[in-house]
């Protein structure tokens, strides 16, 4: 699939997560086979721009291309400079978030809180995509299927955005109501698919390999986004790419080459937050690396006593050579069905995570 100029490999992207899709984690999921990443949101309040938060938010040095960023906001004029302002500094792709539930986005109307206000919400695309235009830079949008049960108005909008000029648009199949509650439904990402031109991308509860085929038949989406199934497990990518190519699985990792990616990835996140901010904020990557893993759990606990990088490091690489000494590889991605379960005890958990990050 194609967005505006750029042809992507496979169909299947990293999904936006402010506090996790940061540069380092991007690269890696590129690395391990999402064809598209887009970069966790970046404010349109002009007054934040220059805030440590924003800046490395707006950083794409080395990101491999096309190099896509999500603002977020809810004035029109304020989204159409957050989107020049991303454009100078290296954007290739704007995207538009009406996809957040977090409060603090949503109490200032922004978020999938602007799909209750058509009129806005279509201002706001508007003025992005005439900002974009002179650029040559696609706009796309990230949308849920509406702002409740009673008001699905994901294909109306969808057909207005569509008509504004937006290139892309992805959906996750819940309303802004559930949070991530519930499970994803993929009838109006169905409906939408049917009634636009666009590519149109299905994003909720995609887990694994057969879930990513079944959405992607089901929906006739052009791709898939995957959130909380990459969190500490960026392989997912190669794994899902692989299957929709071919129909088998491919083994998952050795032990070794999980220390390996977890390690770069640390090095590399440590390069972008410095020792302080960097140690603290990969506990939860380093968390969700080993959460399925034997003594898992407990080194969690340990590790996150931790207060220097080499400390972190070193911890790190000791346990995944005592779990190569029992095992090879890690388990194999659990069932859809399994994982489901697993992934509503993370809910509360991530959703506080979100809140406190965008
Ligand atoms: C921690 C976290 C942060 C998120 N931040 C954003 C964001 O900044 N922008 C956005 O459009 N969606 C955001 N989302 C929503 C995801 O992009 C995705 O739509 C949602 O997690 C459903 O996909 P999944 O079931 O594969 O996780 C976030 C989700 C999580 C869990």
């Amino acid at each position: 699939m194609n967005i505006g100029p750029y042809a992507l490999a496979n169909p299947v992207f990293v999904a936006p997560m402010a506090g996790v899709t940061d540069r380092p984690f991007r690269q890696l999921c590129k690395k391990l086979g999402a064809a598209y990443a887009v970069s966790e949101m970046v404010t349109s309040r002009r007054d934040l721009w220059d805030t440590l938060k924003t800046s490395r938010r707006a950083n794409h040095d080395g990101e491999v291309e096309p190099i896509a960023v999500q603002i977020a906001g809810t004035d029109a004029q304020m989204m159409a400079d957050a989107a020049a302002y991303n454009i100078e500094r290296g954007a290739q792709i704007i995207d538009i978030n009406m996809g957040c539930p977090a409060k603090k986005v949503c109490n200032k109307w922004a978020g999938s809180a602007l799909m209750q206000d058509e009129p806005l919400a279509l201002a706001i695309v508007q003025a992005v995509v005439a900002a974009c235009a002179p650029h040559g830079v696609p706009v796309t949008l990230k949308m849920r299927t509406g702002w409740s049960a009673d008001n699905k108005n994901a294909l109306t909008l969808a057909q207005a955005f569509e008509s504004a000029g937006v290139q892309m648009i992805a959906v996750h199949g819940r309303t802004r109501e559930q949070g991530y509650k519930g499970l994803a439904e993929y009838d109006t990402i169905a409906a939408v698919k049917a009634a636009l031109r666009i590519p149109v991308v299905a994003i909720g509860d995609i887990t694994s390999p057969e879930k990513a085929r079944d959405v992607l038949a089901y929906t006739g989406a052009d791709g898939v986004m995957i959130g909380r199934a990459a969190q500490g497990r960026p392989w997912i990518f190669r794994e899902v790419s692989h299957f929709l190519a071919t129909g088998s699985h491919l083994a998952p990792p050795l032990v070794g080459e999980v220390k390996r990616l977890l390690l770069d990835h640390l090095l590399d996140h440590y390069a972008l937050y410095g020792e302080f901010s960097g140690v603290r904020t990969a506990r939860k990557h380093i968390g969700w690396y080993v959460k399925t893993l034997s003594g898992g759990e407990a080194f969690r606990a340990r590790m996150n006593l931790l207060q220097t990088c080499e400390e972190q490091l070193a911890a790190v690489a000791d346990f995944f050579d005592e779990l190569s000494v029992h095992t090879d590889r890690v388990p194999a991605m659990p069932a859809a069905a399994g994982e489901q379960h697993e992934h509503q005890e993370h809910q509360e958990q991530d959703e506080n995570r979100e809140k406190a990050s965008v």
